[in-house]
């Protein structure tokens, strides 16, 4: 069945209180609820109450103390209908349910002993009836029993009201005293220790800051919480956001099905989202750390305090706050790098869903299963329509602006007009057509062609918008596109003056129609115009840049995206060249020449920005550029292009690993730049067959402090066809030195899936038998699986379509347990319709293949939506 924004009702019924009583036991847990509920003033006049509810036992039911019977409610496999209730009246319930069984980890769960939650977006319906929709919101106590000493730590949301033994039992009371929605539900109860520190907010409150884990990783939670006191001061600064509890808590879990949740007060993360420590964690995962903790702190405020009111609206939070801890992140590190990242999953990951067949607007239209929709269109295509907002509005109207939404809907469950309006009402400006990056799907295209008079001496820029139509909406209208843009002239950058108005040197055009044209006028010179300046919309940018233009930007626009952008140009045309089989002479040496230049000058760079422009634009973003893609011509000629690369400038590329050597100790911000052009450089070097650059690796591999360089010189090895048994006896010191470490562990199956040569499927297979795997654990079905079908380009588009089958029967399988995982796990299936047919007809026959089993709502939206037409 199909859930539809336009069918959105108020509730009927509103929850007032909430008491909930956990007996935990072995084998079961009973639940019993106390809702104090009222009719809702502002509905219509039903007499009975649909609570939502999947999967509870029901033990006993009663309305203010008078119990009912068989014919008092009907239960249904989905609801829990209550005939003939008062206007005013307490509904109590209990109810058992069955956390060792649960395998979807939604709902109550265990997780290696532990008890744990994931509400959100419709887990709490699995553990007691209620009206589970995030416009009910309610205030919340919680009161956990257990065997008196079974566990050291119980927790749920809010502060704690008392801790007592009676009767051989364990009972901790707990109250949270702001209302919240049914998903922000957390409680925990494990045997756990503790990091605590304090912090003192902006107006002097004193916050216990409390982090959870397993004994083994107590020496991992530093990081996090240095993370979270900079992200809690970040909010008060950049926000005027303050803590509003006296105690904010972090529990890591080892087996979730996502990064992290912002429950109200108790924060549960994913142990690869939280545990950070110099030699077990790579750079890259710090930053994650960083970037995760920031992201769950700042839905406080937006996305808990002000939560959405329905699941339509779910950018209104994750939108909001992606932009938060993206600025957060470029503000602790370098802001181009950040730009860079986010700019290139936008259009490696994001313009591919929009391309496919689960294509959807920010604010979808209609859902069958709202868990699919937790996606980059939500979350980071919804970040860069704030951003866009933020842009428009200006530094100080942004800031007036969400000041007046935080006060405005503080406690309430809104939508994303709501938000607008504040952006409205603040700056005066009409936000009407700008609103549509809400409601409509795809990725806009800009075609700009330019023309300079010599005489007049202007230069004109005629800029055509077009969106392509996505399922279900076949009409687009014209967007309005924020396009930031400069002018480069032989001797740098010109002076903007467009209708008699100095511009400076900068300026963003508002593009508001199908095709219009902008005149600059007193240019001197015919311009090289730098576009789409720090990746200003989420658009694509069509515009044909000579060679010799191109090396211009790369080598001296001050804009880094732009920079980075111009050299994914470059390379994007001689890859797309090879692979089409043309010549490229010239352009392969304008490429190897401008990378030359670049790393010969190393010393006066951004090292992390050059450490990014080494990239080459991935397979999948290539593929993407084509109606039909041939998977094998595109990881050939990046293969080849890699290994010319290699050989053309291996003076340079030594050159940077050796002058870069005492650059790299520490966790400072030029050592992890140092470190990250390093190890880009050295990968590049093994692709030659040189024992040199091999025993380069190993020696890295065996002096390396730190994951990051340890890892890279891993990868190196085993990526290399040449290196045979260095790389096996490389693997095997890793997994003895780390075995104990899972998270390592994650790591080195993923080394192993998504090395570019030989059969690798069989490979799969063998380490899906390895004792370390585990078929329930999330994060081992991503290290393997996920790893070997998403970053494994060549090896998961084999020709005879084996590893295609092969993902289908682990989706039948892995769907019996957890389907959230198995639906997103199916991703790269769904896009067989960008490759050419003797591909796409075997990605088909996969789907269709799964098409024929049991299939949960997850899979089963997502498998017929690839399917139509
Ligand atoms: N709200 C969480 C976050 O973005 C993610 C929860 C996802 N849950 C889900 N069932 N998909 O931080
Ligand atoms: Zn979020």
């Amino acid at each position: 069945t199909v859930t539809y924004l336009a069918d959105y009702r108020a509730p009927e019924f509103l929850i007032e209180k909430t008491h909930l009583t956990f007996k935990l036991h072995e084998g079961y847990t009973d639940v019993n609820s106390q809702l104090t509920i009222v009719r809702n003033p502002h509905s219509t006049h039903a007499d009975h109450l649909v609570l939502h509810g999947e999967q509870l036992e029901l033990l006993s039911l009663a309305v203010d103390e008078h119990p009912l019977g068989a014919g008092d409610y009907q239960i249904t496999p989905q609801n829990m209908t209550v005939h003939n209730v008062p206007e005013h009246f307490i509904l109590q319930c209990k109810t058992r349910i069955y956390p060792e069984k649960n395998t979807a980890l939604e709902g109550l769960y265990r997780s290696s002993g532990m008890y744990c939650t994931q509400c959100e977006a419709e887990g709490f319906r699995k553990i007691t009836y209620y009206l589970d929709r995030p416009d009910v919101m309610s205030e919340f106590e919680t009161v956990i029993i257990a065997e008196e000493g079974a566990f050291s730590t119980m927790l749920s949301n809010g502060n704690c009201l008392s801790d007592t033994v009676y009767a051989g039992k364990r009972i901790v009371h707990w109250h949270d005293p702001f209302k919240k929605p049914s998903y922000l539900f957390a409680l925990v109860a494990g045997n756990l220790v503790c990091l605590e520190d304090h912090f003192s907010t902006q107006s002097g409150r004193q916050v216990l800051l409390q982090i959870y884990t397993e004994a083994k990783d107590s020496d991992k939670c530093h990081f996090a919480m240095r993370s979270l006191k900079k992200a809690m001061c970040w909010d008060e600064q950049t926000y005027g956001r303050e803590y509003d509890l006296d105690r904010f808590m972090i529990v890591a879990v080892d087996d979730f099905n996502m990064g992290a949740m912002e429950n109200k007060g108790l924060n549960i993360f994913n142990t690869s989202c939280v545990l950070a420590h110099p030699a077990s964690t790579t750079d890259a995962a710090f930053q994650r750390v960083e970037r995760v903790i920031g992201h769950e702190y700042f839905h406080n405020w937006s996305g808990n305090r002000i939560t959405c009111r329905d699941w339509f609206q779910l950018s209104l939070k994750e939108g909001l706050t992606v932009y938060r801890d993206s600025e957060f992140s470029a503000d602790t590190n370098s802001r181009a790098v950040k730009r860079i990242e986010d700019a290139n999953v936008i259009r490696s990951v994001q313009f591919v869903e929009d391309a496919g067949p689960m294509a959807h607007p920010v604010r979808p239209d209609s859902y069958i299963e709202i868990s699919n929709f937790y996606t980059v269109t939500i979350y980071e295509k919804g970040a860069e329509v704030v951003r866009m907002l933020a842009n428009i509005l200006g530094p100080e109207q942004y800031r007036r602006a969400t000041d007046l939404y935080f006060s405005r809907f503080d406690g309430q469950a809104v939508t994303c007009d709501d938000f607008v309006q504040c952006m409205e009402a603040v700056s005066g400006k009409d936000l009407r057509q700008f609103c549509l990056w809400y409601s409509q799907a795809g990725t806009p295209q800009l075609h700009i062609s330019d023309s300079y008079d010599a005489a007049r001496q202007q230069y004109s820029l005629t800029v055509r918008q077009h969106t392509p139509a996505t399922p279900g909406q076949t009409e687009k209208q014209a967007l309005h596109i924020p396009l930031k843009i400069a002018l480069y002239g032989s001797k740098g950058v010109l002076a903007l003056v467009i209708d008699g108005q100095n511009k400076g040197t900068e300026t963003v055009l508002d593009i508001c129609q199908d095709q219009q044209t902008i005149i600059f006028e007193q240019v001197a010179e015919n311009p090289v115009p730098s576009l789409l300046r720090g990746f200003s919309a989420p658009v694509k940018i069509f515009y044909a840049y000579q060679l010799a233009q191109l090396q211009q930007l790369i080598l001296l626009d001050s804009d880094g995206f732009c920079r980075w952008d111009a050299m994914q140009s470059l390379m994007r045309i001689v890859l797309c060249n090879a692979i089409d089989g043309k010549d490229n002479h010239a352009e392969q040496i304008m490429l190897v020449d401008t990378l030359k230049q670049l790393l010969a000058d190393h010393a006066s760079m951004d090292v992390a920005l050059l450490a990014c422009m080494l990239d080459l634009p991935s397979e999948q973003y290539l593929a993407s550029l084509y109606d039909k893609a041939n998977p094998t011509a595109i990881s050939q000629a990046r293969t080849q292009l890699q290994q010319q690369l290699a050989i053309q400038l291996q003076p340079e590329l030594l050159g940077c690993y050796q002058t870069l050597q005492d650059k790299i100790q520490g966790l400072s911000a030029p050592a992890m730049a140092a470190r990250s052009l390093r190890n880009r450089a050295l990968a590049y070097l093994l692709h030659i067959n040189d024992a040199r650059y091999r025993n380069l690796a190993q020696l890295q591999f065996a002096q390396a402090n730190n994951m990051t360089d340890q890892f890279a010189a891993l990868r190196a090895l085993v990526h290399t066809e040449h290196a045979g048994s260095t790389a096996q006896e490389a693997l095997q010191a890793f997994y003895q030195q780390w075995q104990h470490e899972t998270l390592v562990v994650n790591m080195w199956f993923q080394v192993q899936v998504t090395r570019p040569w030989g059969n690798v499927l069989q490979a799969v297979h063998k380490l899906l038998n390895h004792a370390a795997f585990d078929a329930r654990n999330p994060n081992k079905l991503r290290a393997v699986i996920a790893a070997f079908t998403n970053q494994n380009f060549a090896s998961f588009h084999d020709r005879s379509g084996k590893a295609y089958q092969f993902l289908a029967d682990q989706i039948a399988d892995i769907d019996q347990r957890n389907p959230q995982m198995a639906a997103r796990l199916l991703t790269p299936l769904t896009h067989w319709h960008q490759f050419i047919d003797e591909h796409a007809i075997l990605m088909r026959k996969a789907l269709e293949s799964l098409s024929q089993c049991e299939l949960s709502k997850d899979v089963y939206e997502v498998v017929s939506k690839s399917l139509m037409n």
